[in-house]
């Protein structure tokens, strides 16, 4: 199988670079990112020589002619490039949604152009704050997407669906939890990552005011593997949308997780707009139709992430 994953250097692509490949058949992976993020670091110690990376800015039209100069045909686009931090999206909104649905809609025809199929990876936080649990068949009103990021996770979904409803695009759609685990292009400003470095680094964890119990969905990498080598291996690109979500927890419960691995873990209530706003839970309602199993633990993720940080000594 030959595929195409784009964003491959950021948190969850350098995982699938090095992951991916003991699950499915791959004779040739292509990676392209602009390297907005400087993780060359994702690029180290490839396992084999089965991987081709095209430095390209996405967003921008050009990139189209760089990918048309492609010769080989590819099985899969897995698009993941984008502006990820949800709460610099607050302060950068023009900046995020053009970047984001531009590289889309780049891909998106490319996609259409020449056949290939596409998985997106969008994000729970469309759902925004939710009373009741969550599953992909509430309608369109029910989604209050709470940032710019998310809102152009939602504007890209639609983009993907209307290409779907018109037949021209084979697509997947996968509704990531926050994710949770090790790669070696990780981020460490989402939740769990930055509270085990705020811990592991004798720093207080940053908690926005009322939040403690508030629950949101969370996502082992593991698992995240796990589905796209499944819908690779299935060739399952049928239009549909997908939770995926190994657990609904509190702030409260991942701090009591860090508690056990990490010493004097302290904590400073702050005031964040986004963060005060979102309380959802999610259910895994369309691969739980598949069979699809979940493995993964978010609890090992959280002491394997801690665990980076342990022979620093910090004050
Ligand atoms: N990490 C999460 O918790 C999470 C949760 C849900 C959904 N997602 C989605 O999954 C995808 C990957 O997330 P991640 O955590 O690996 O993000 P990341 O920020 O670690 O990586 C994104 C990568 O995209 C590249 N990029 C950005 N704009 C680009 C452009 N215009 N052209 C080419 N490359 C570009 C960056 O250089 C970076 O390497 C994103 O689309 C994100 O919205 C992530």
């Amino acid at each position: 199988m030959n595929i195409i994953i784009t964003g491959a250097l950021g948190h969850i692509g350098s995982r699938l670079l090095d992951d991916l490949p003991k699950l499915i058949k791959i004779k040739k992976i292509l990676i392209i990112d602009n390297l907005l993020t400087q993780r060359y670091s994702s690029l180290f110690y490839l396992k084999n020589s089965n991987y081709e990376f095209i430095e390209a800015d996405l967003s921008n039209k050009d990139s189209l002619i760089q990918l048309e100069k492609i010769k080989e045909k590819y099985d899969c686009l897995i698009h993941l490039a984008a502006m990820t931090n949800a709460e610099s999206s607050l302060l950068m909104k023009k900046k995020f949604i053009n970047n984001n649905y531009n590289a889309t809609k780049n891909v998106v025809s490319y996609c259409e152009k020449n056949n290939i199929p596409l998985i997106y990876a969008s994000s729970t936080s469309v759902y925004g704050t939710q009373k009741k649990i969550i599953d992909e068949n509430c309608t369109n009103d029910n989604l209050k997407p709470q940032s710019p990021y998310a809102e152009s996770k939602l504007k890209e979904e639609k983009l993907i669906l209307s290409k779907i409803n018109k037949r021209s695009l084979k697509a997947t759609i996968f509704r990531f939890g926050t994710i949770s685990g090790l790669s070696k292009g990780m981020r460490f400003h989402t939740a769990i990552n930055k509270f085990c470095y705020q811990s592991s680094m004798n720093l207080p964890i940053t908690v926005w005011k009322t939040a403690l119990n508030q629950k949101r969905p969370y996502l082992d990498l593991i698992d995240l593997v796990n589905v796209i080598g499944f819908f690779l291996n299935n060739k399952i690109f049928e239009g549909k949308v997908y939770n995926v979500v190994t657990k609904n927890l509190t702030v409260n419960d991942i701090i009591k997780i860090i508690k056990k691995y990490s010493k004097n873990v302290k904590l400073l209530k702050v005031n964040s707009k986004i963060m005060n706003q979102l309380s959802y839970e999610v259910k895994n309602s369309n691969l739980d139709m598949l069979n699809f199993k979940f493995i993964g633990n978010i609890e090992k993720s959280i002491r394997e992430t801690i665990n980076l940080f342990k022979n620093i000594n910090s004050k």
